[in-house]
């Protein structure tokens, strides 16, 4: 009987260990989401340069501007924000002519430039 009880006290023991560490392991796979949700939302866009691209653009053709600063094809998105969270903003070109797209990625017109470079 004694015997017994022992055993049983060991099993409980065990099982409560277990239930600590799942809540443990539990607990950490939490914070990691919380962490990735944060760094997601924490994502913010890179100065791909700190003044504008001058672009001559041609009437009725759409184009997609790089919002996150990442693109190796600036100041046009290439993908690379994938992750980020931030998507390239559309621009359709009225006329021809030569527009000055925002290349600090901080300005207020997206996607072209205000002056915002100015005070970054
Ligand atoms: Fe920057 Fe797509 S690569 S928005
Ligand atoms: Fe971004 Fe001028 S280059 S506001």
């Amino acid at each position: 009987m004694k015997h017994h009880q022992n055993n049983e006290d060991a099993g409980t023991e065990a099982q409560k260990k277990l239930a600590k560490m799942q809540e443990i392991v539990a607990q950490a796979a939490q914070m990691e989401k919380m962490q990735n949700a944060g760094n997601g939302a924490m994502d913010k866009p890179l100065v791909a340069q700190p003044a504008p691209y001058f672009v001559d653009v041609d009437e009725g053709r759409s184009y997609q501007w790089c919002a996150c600063g990442r693109s190796a094809k600036q100041p046009f998105c290439d993908g690379s924000h994938a992750g980020t969270g931030i998507e390239p903003v559309s621009y359709v070109a009225e006329t021809t002519r030569r527009v000055m797209f925002c290349g600090c990625k901080a300005t207020k017109r997206k996607p072209i430039c205000d002056g915002s470079h100015t005070s970054l």
